[in-house]
């Protein structure tokens, strides 16, 4: 048994002895307060791994309870390796501790599972035959195909969220997400060679999203299973958990500046929204709609100065204070404004331009001078 913290474990003067031949398989679990679990996954996977495939235990931990203790005390009585890597600051929750497990493993597949015994440790050595006889680099052990179900997921809500946020990855990434009917699945196996640690951006749970959209596997492959019950203990999801899904959505969803373009522009139609609200509930109150159209106007920039922050440039916000961005945000939301009516004027007055269409340009031009001021004045250091 080992114990180590990060870097040590990819040092190849620690591990040489005991990196497993090829073909093998590191099992990376990512655990958070199991410590009713890990010894009977370990037992169970004693069962059912070493015989048919050599392998490692990865546990990738972020524990506040004795888990990395009990993980100890059982790796003495396991026929292969088991290591722990206690995280000090456990970033991207989740999906950051599977990232963490996939740069420490050394063998040629890589299977990531629950430790709570959701994922069946019987189904391991299937899922890398899998990968094997058809040359698929991602295996999904799936819920939703024929021989497959989710027997484990309590309550019709769960069942209704699953499948909602599992509909919306697969309306949001079509093309990276052909040929896997459960993206939300947290039981898949890899081939190390098609994951590029370094492009993973890991934000919570569903690190087989990530890696689905990040990596792009060239071939993929499913195998039915049955989600269990879990063994001991609760489930660590949260309702912060589905927040921080969007979130990761939209990261995903907008990494090229394109996209994030487009984002940038349905976030700001969205704003007609609060702001029509503003104008009614001020106008009711007795407001000229004048001033009420100014006022609402600000709340419609609000909106948007909301939702971009946490949708599109989460990551970017650590050059300014909240304040200053706000500032800025809304000093270009409203030089917008200001601007259109002269640009207007200018491409009627020296181009010849229709007033419809030079309104229509004057829209897109505005629109894309505001969405590169916002890029480059309130997000860029
Ligand atoms: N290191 C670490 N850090 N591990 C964590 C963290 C964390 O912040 N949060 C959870 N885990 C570990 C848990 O200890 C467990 O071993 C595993 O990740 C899954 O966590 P659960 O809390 O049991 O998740 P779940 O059962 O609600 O969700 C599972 O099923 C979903 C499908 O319905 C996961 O596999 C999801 O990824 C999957 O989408
Ligand atoms: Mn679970």
């Amino acid at each position: 048994f080992e114990s180590t913290v990060p870097g040590e474990l990819g040092d190849p003067s620690v591990r040489a002895a005991e990196v497993p031949e090829p073909g093998a398989v590191t099992l990376v679990v990512p655990t958070f307060n199991e410590s009713g679990n890990v010894r009977e996954l370990l037992r169970r996977i004693t069962d059912s791994v070493p015989a048919r495939l050599p392998c490692e235990v990865v546990f990738v931990d972020d524990s506040t309870d004795d888990t990395p203790q009990v993980i100890a005390e059982a790796a003495q009585d396991c026929p292969f390796p088991v290591s722990v890597l206690h995280r000090a600051e456990p970033a991207g929750g989740l999906g950051g501790a599977v990232v963490e497990g996939l740069r420490a493993a050394t063998s040629d597949w890589v299977v990531v599972m629950d430790g709570d015994l959701q994922h069946p440790p019987s189904l391991v050595p299937e899922l890398v035959a899998t990968g094997e006889r058809t040359g698929a680099e991602l295996v999904v052990a799936s819920r939703y195909i024929a021989g497959g179900s989710r027997a484990g997921l309590a309550g019709g809500y769960r069942v209704a969220v699953s499948r909602g946020a599992t509909w919306l990855a697969k309306s949001l990434f079509p093309r990276a997400l052909r040929g896997i009917s459960d993206p939300m699945s947290g039981f898949f196996a890899v081939r190390r060679g098609a994951v590029a640690a370094e492009v993973l951006q890991p934000l919570g749970y569903k690190i087989l999203l990530e890696l689905a959209v990040r990596c792009r596997p060239r071939r993929v492959a499913e195998v039915p299973f049955v989600f269990q019950d879990r063994f001991a203990g609760e489930s660590k999801s949260t309702a912060r958990e589905g927040l921080r899904f969007l979130r990761h959505l939209a990261g995903l969803r907008t990494a090229s500046p394109l996209a994030r373009m487009t984002g940038f522009g349905l976030i700001g139609a969205s704003g007609f929204l609060p702001n029509l609200l503003g104008l009614y509930v001020l106008t009711g109150l007795g407001l000229h709609y004048v001033p009420a159209e100014i006022l609402a106007n600000q709340l419609g920039v609000a909106w948007n100065f909301l939702l971009v922050e946490q949708l599109l440039f989460r990551d970017r916000r650590r050059h300014r204070r909240w304040w200053d961005r706000a500032g800025r945000f809304a000093l270009l939301a409203n030089a917008d404004l200001v601007l259109r009516i002269p640009l207007i004027a200018l491409f009627v007055g020296r181009l010849g331009m229709g007033a419809l269409s030079a309104t229509a340009l004057a829209l897109v031009v505005t629109f894309v001078l505001r969405f590169a001021g916002t890029e480059a004045l309130v997000y860029l250091p």
